[in-house]
């Protein structure tokens, strides 16, 4: 009932009459007066005008599986939320759950990791009340060498959904960094239990750093937050529900052909280090070249000076030759 009302709330910009909650809901005055008492509590402030009604005029700065569920707008994508005050990492909690018979379109969103991981077994370290932390579960009908395309297809996503709640340009550092001003404020991990011909199950993770105020000394240079970059305090559910919204738009082009060419170009329209020199580290030599952006197989173009190469994203690292990107 909170989460309905909580829900009629947000999708109004008008007050809402508590008769009007009465009879769309069938509860009481007394029930009504009662949810929006626990939803204050909980920290939405709602605005009580005598003869108007309610309205909503703040959220909270808390992640919930109601809070998640209330803005929900997607048509299969986060169907079924699993919300965690504190996990382990998102990605391993999804693996377990894909284990356990958990569905399509799942997913995971903790308010804290204490072993989140990054790319090539790096810790991705996630301060309490200031990220994002969520993972998608997937069980698309395609072939595993497609799956790691998925990466590119969130960082699109990502993106998007930056954009429409906060003035920033935010571009992808290829495969799977999002950058504002050169740092980075997210991280995508995308893992995947496969047979050699089928997928049982890939795994999405994404890292974003919304309100942090400042990073450990070490990491300063490289990464901020959406906060330090824009002073807005962005509404880490909202963000979600954004996120999600524009995945799944942009996951069921990508199944229309289970790689990028549809998406190729709107890709590279985002990438940061288009046209410039990136060094491909990470394999038997390091070398620099051009980057041309991505094929429809999601490899990134680069061209050297002898000869034109195909980068996929496995272990290699592409990095801009004057710094990180
Ligand atoms: C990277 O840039 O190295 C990737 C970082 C991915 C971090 C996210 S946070 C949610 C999910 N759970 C994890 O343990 N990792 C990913």
């Amino acid at each position: 009932m909170k989460t309905k009302i909580l829900a009629k709330l947000r999708n109004t910009t008008d007050y809402v009459s508590g008769q009007s909650l009465c009879e769309e809901f069938e509860v009481s005055r007394t029930a009504v007066w009662k949810a929006i008492n626990t939803l204050r509590k909980e920290g939405y402030e709602i605005e009580a005008v005598q003869h108007k009604g309610y309205r909503l005029r703040q959220v909270p700065q808390v992640l919930s599986q109601k809070e998640l569920e209330s803005i929900r707008q997607t048509k299969w994508l986060a169907n079924t939320y699993y919300y965690y005050d504190e996990v382990v990492s998102t990605n391993t909690v999804a693996k377990q759950l894909a284990e356990e018979g958990a569905e399509h379109g799942a997913v995971i969103v903790a308010g804290k990791q204490t072993q989140g991981k990054g790319r090539r077994g790096r810790v991705w370290e996630t301060p309490e009340g200031t990220s994002i932390t969520m993972t998608y579960l997937l069980k698309p009908d395609m072939q595993p060498a497609n799956a790691s395309m998925l990466t590119l297809v969130m960082a699109m996503a990502v993106v998007r959904g930056m954009e429409q709640l906060v003035h920033l340009e935010a571009k992808i550092k290829w495969p799977n960094d999002i950058v504002v001003n050169s740092k980075k404020v997210c991280g995508i991990l995308t893992e995947m239990s496969a047979q050699l011909d089928y997928i049982n199950y890939i795994v999405v993770g994404t890292g974003i750093n919304v309100l942090n105020e400042s990073f450990p000394k070490e990491l300063e240079e490289k990464a901020t937050s959406l906060y330090l970059q824009s002073k807005e305090r962005i509404n880490r559910a909202s963000l979600i529900e954004k996120i999600n919204e524009e995945f799944e738009h942009y996951y069921e082009i990508f199944m229309e052909t289970q790689d990028m060419s549809k998406l190729a170009k709107e890709y590279n329209s985002l990438l940061v280090n288009l046209g410039g020199q990136v060094r491909v580290e990470g394999g038997k030599e390091p070398y620099v070249g051009n980057s041309r952006g991505i094929n429809e197989r999601g490899e990134l173009i680069v061209d050297t000076w002898e000869a034109r190469r195909l980068v996929s994203s496995g272990e290699v690292s592409v990095r801009g030759v004057y710094g990180y990107v």
